[in-house]
């Protein structure tokens, strides 16, 4: 093999000690009748079994590197220091308990050599592709809701599959990623922008030796992620959310200031406090909530930006809903329904002349560049630069295929 590998696989591990010396022997097996040069990382968090002393002993038959995390714990972060260390043109992500086979990864890495995919999945659910058949119920009902859920970020059948392979070169900077749980591989192939996914049907059997790791708090943490990973692909869904949620607060605002305020003020002006005060607290809530990413300051300009839209919306939603009264039969009878189809009309033309006009992304280059220069370079170096720390892992020499 010579010194940059063809290929690399990443293992993360939790007291798979039992389930190594067969994992890599049969990877190897797999491997070099393939002809692919491979280097293998494991990266195991301080599992205190005897992981250590068995990877030292295959290191001396296999390129094998042993990465022990001792600051951090986790599926997904230790993945993502896997691909930090990877030197491959390709990498492939498996299990260390034998559930995915290492037959496969041959055949993982071939679409990407090809051309023919960005992102390959070994595939529990494609034709030819199975199980094992003591999967309980509830693993079964589990995987599938959890794939359910990601309809939207993927038409992949199986993108839980912690099975996967991606070229080196499509890796984003791994610092922007933000993966929690075990779904690691659904984080790469959103945030990495991978277009053609193949999925190569596997059998995934059941562990030999040890536990499953998967528990309740991982499907807590995955909808945490599923959540994230939408904002991430529909920025406008989540913000449009956001927008109606504060527009609902200041419909309560507007009335409850209107109620207090229409004794001692009389109809005309309560009515108007009551706009006013709905029309303030929106603009504050959309500027720190809604708007958040854009760093826009409070300014009176664009409190009167935010005033003109909402006016505009205003006007819009008066003409649309006397338009529709008087022009289509069906809102004759029904002045509530037209009102509600006004104020939707409104509402979206609301948010998009405030995101466009009012709170732009543009404002955040100019925060940025009137920070003081020391604080804008410490930031723009930081993620480059993190601490090392000597003591965190223990890499064993990597030796090279005869
Ligand atoms: N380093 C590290 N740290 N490794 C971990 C940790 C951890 O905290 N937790 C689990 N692992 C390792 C395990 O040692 C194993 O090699 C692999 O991650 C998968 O863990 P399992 O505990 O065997 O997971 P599973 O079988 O329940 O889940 C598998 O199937 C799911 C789909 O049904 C994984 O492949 C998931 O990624 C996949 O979503
Ligand atoms: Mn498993």
């Amino acid at each position: 093999m010579n010194s940059t590998p063809d290929l690399t696989v990443v293992v993360p591990t939790y007291q798979e000690a039992e389930n190594l010396p067969e994992l890599v022997t049969r990877l190897f097996a797999a491997v070099s009748s393939a002809q692919v040069a491979t280097e293998l990382i494991i990266v195991d968090d301080n599992s205190g079994d005897a992981t250590v002393e068995i990877c030292e002993e295959l290191s001396r038959t296999f390129p094998l590197r042993l990465i022990t995390r001792t600051d951090e714990r986790g599926l997904a972060t230790a993945v993502m220091r896997g691909l930090e260390e990877a030197c491959g043109r390709y990498i492939v992500v498996m299990d260390a308990d034998l559930s995915h086979p290492p037959m496969s990864v041959p055949a993982l890495m071939a679409p990407l050599e090809s051309g023919a995919a960005d992102f390959v999945i070994g595939s529990r659910y494609v034709h030819g592709g199975s199980v094992a058949e003591d999967w309980s119920l509830w693993r079964f009902v589990n995987s599938k809701v959890a794939t359910f859920l990601a309809v939207g970020l993927t038409t992949a059948k199986d993108p839980m599959a912690g099975f996967f392979a991606i070229r080196r070169s499509s890796l984003v900077d791994l610092s922007t990623l933000n993966p929690c749980g075990y779904k690691i591989g659904l984080e790469l192939m959103v945030r990495c922008g991978c277009k053609t996914v193949v999925e190569v049907p596997i059998h995934f059997a059941d562990r030999k030796h040890g536990e499953s790791k998967l528990n309740l708090r991982e499907q807590w943490l995955y909808i945490q992620h599923l959540t994230r990973l939408y904002a991430f692909r529909y920025p406008d869904v989540l913000r449009f959310a956001k927008f109606a949620a504060v527009g609902v607060s200041g419909l309560v605002v507007d009335l409850m200031t209107f109620r207090a305020s229409l004794p001692g003020l009389g109809l005309a002006a309560a009515r108007a406090l009551g706009i006013g005060t709905a029309m303030t607290w929106n603009y504050e809530w959309n500027r720190r909530v809604t708007f958040a990413g854009t760093g826009e300051q409070r300014s009176v300009g664009s409190y009167l930006r935010f005033c003109t839209a909402c006016l505009s919306g205003a006007v819009l939603s008066w003409t649309t809903s006397l338009g529709l009264m008087n022009v289509v039969d069906a809102f004759q009878q029904r002045p509530v329904a037209a009102a509600l189809v006004g104020t939707c009309v409104a509402a979206v033309v609301n948010y998009a002349l405030c995101r466009i006009w009012v709170f732009s992304e543009r404002s955040q280059e100019t925060v940025e560049s009137t920070l003081p220069e020391a604080i804008v370079a410490e930031s723009a170096i930081l993620p480059f630069e993190a601490p090392v720390q000597p003591d965190d892992q223990v890499v064993l020499p990597a030796r090279k295929a005869a």
